[in-house]
């Protein structure tokens, strides 16, 4: 009895400080750190970024309808029931918010199409539509910007939805269909194409705990779900690069690296629950990338074993959106298998997570493992105050400027958001913009925090 006990308590602490090695928290020492001392090669893109339903306004056949509805407990889908009405009315006024780009001297913008209005009836496309994406292409071209489009950030048709969305495999080529015909439009003016935005973000949200559209819990689907992007993005890829200009184009996933930190390094179930996080939101996507096998194991929970060797060598760049990380600690419920918690010492965002500048180099480090120029396609806070914006992105530039001196392979940098805008489940209370809007007069203002990001993309007193 005492041997096996002993045996036991040797075994745990071996894992333990295994795992601690294998898997260290990246912290370093910031009082010991100048951020004035970064610097980027002189090719490197600089750009800002949003998306169609976060800032145009009128989509109203799409995710829109989650946020009329309540959960099942009878409290609104959207934080105090906001509705994302006429947003930004960036639909009409993009010709000034070009201008406001232009001013952060940025050379890129990242942005959007809302394919519930491009195709409102499925097979039906409505030029019109078309049209005014060209427009808004050609006004950022005539300003030197050049644009950056998403093919799929979150929203989709409510036809879409009727007939399964990403639930369905046989889907998939629904929306081949529909990036097809936008890249027939677009790709003689267009460069630069992403596919789908952080797949596992729709599949957790939508799927898993409920917070994104359709509302649904159901951990195995959110697997399937999780499957079936990126086989819409491998999909996507391969008949985009068959077209004309397809292989001048760089095509590429976008996908959201957080990590999963055990609360108490020395509790082997917080650690297994973080194994199991990390390769659901993670892990699983990038070794599918590498080796055409996705593979998803996680008892009782979700399990996945797909192949599909065309997923190598299916992206031109690696979208990385990067915000922090969290850290877990678990709990005895197959439901609400861990909870989510914030040491004191860090300063939060108004997200729930904190400032984590280092987390961006172990990001980087982590899909590096791709071979593929790193693109960071998001990175940004939420800080209605504006009083931890500059330290923010002083800290993350300053991680991804050691990254390319380490000899990373990053070309550029865009930042999360252009303007204040639909924070999905948040509603309009969180804050991520360079410029602030006020909703009643849609008047955009600079915020102080932003000067710091013009600064660097300028060079000034960086270097
Ligand atoms: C999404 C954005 C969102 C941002 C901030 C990203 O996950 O792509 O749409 O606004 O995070 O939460």
């Amino acid at each position: 009895m005492f041997e096996t006990l002993f045996l036991a308590t040797i075994l745990y602490v071996i894992a333990i400080v295994y795992f601690h090695f294998r898997y260290p928290e990246l912290h370093w020492n910031w009082d010991d750190i100048s951020t004035e001392k970064m610097s980027f090669p002189s090719q490197f893109i600089w750009g800002t970024a949003t998306a169609a339903h976060q800032v145009e306004g009128n989509c109203t056949n799409n995710w829109s309808e989650f946020e009329k509805g309540t959960k099942d407990g009878g409290q609104p889908n959207i934080k105090d029931a906001q509705q994302s009405g006429i947003a930004c009315d960036h639909w009409n006024r993009y010709p000034e918010d070009i201008k406001l780009i232009k001013t952060l001297g940025v050379s890129h913008y990242r942005f959007s199409v809302e394919w519930s209005k491009i195709e409102p009836i499925q097979g039906e496309f409505d030029q019109d539509i078309i049209n005014h994406y060209s427009k808004m292409i050609d006004e950022l071209l005539e300003n030197d910007i050049k644009p950056v489009l998403t093919l799929h950030h979150f929203t989709h048709p409510l036809w879409f939805d009727k007939l399964g969305a990403f639930e369905r495999e046989e889907n998939v080529s629904i929306f081949v269909s529909f990036c097809k015909r936008l890249f027939k439009e677009y790709s003689s003016k267009v460069d630069y194409w992403c596919t789908i935005n952080e797949p596992a973000v729709v599949a957790t949200q939508g799927y898993f705990n409920g917070l994104f559209p359709p509302g649904k819990k159901d951990s195995q689907l959110s697997a399937v779900v999780l499957k079936n992007l990126l086989e819409a993005h491998i999909q996507v890829y391969h008949a985009l690069k068959k077209m004309e200009n397809g292989l001048h184009a760089k095509i590429g996933l976008v996908k959201n690296i957080n990590q999963f930190d055990p609360w108490r390094r020395w509790h082997i179930l917080d650690w297994l629950i973080c194994n199991f996080a990390n390769q659901f939101f993670n892990r699983c996507t990038i070794d599918f990338l590498r080796t055409g096998i996705l593979r998803i194991r996680i008892p009782g929970l979700a399990w996945i074993y797909h192949k599909n060797m065309d997923a190598v060598n299916s992206t031109d760049f690696f979208g990385l959106n990067y915000y922090s990380h969290n850290h877990l600690k678990m709990q005895y419920s197959l439901q609400e298998p861990f909870s989510m918690q914030y040491p004191d010492k860090d300063t939060m965002t108004d997200m729930q997570y904190t400032i984590y500048g280092e987390g961006m180099y172990r990001a980087i480090q982590s899909v590096s493992a791709l071979d593929v120029p790193i693109m960071i396609t998001e990175n940004g806070v939420a800080d209605a105050e504006d009083n931890r914006r500059e330290l923010y992105i002083r800290r993350y530039l300053y991680a991804v400027s050691k990254a390319i001196e380490d000899g990373f392979n990053i070309t550029g940098y865009f930042y999360w958001s252009l303007m204040d805008n639909f924070e999905w489940a948040f509603g309009y209370d969180m804050k991520f913009g360079l410029y602030d809007v006020d909703y009643n007069t849609q008047e955009r203002t600079l915020r102080e925090g932003a000067q710091v990001f013009i600064d660097i993309v300028k060079g000034e007193n960086f270097h």
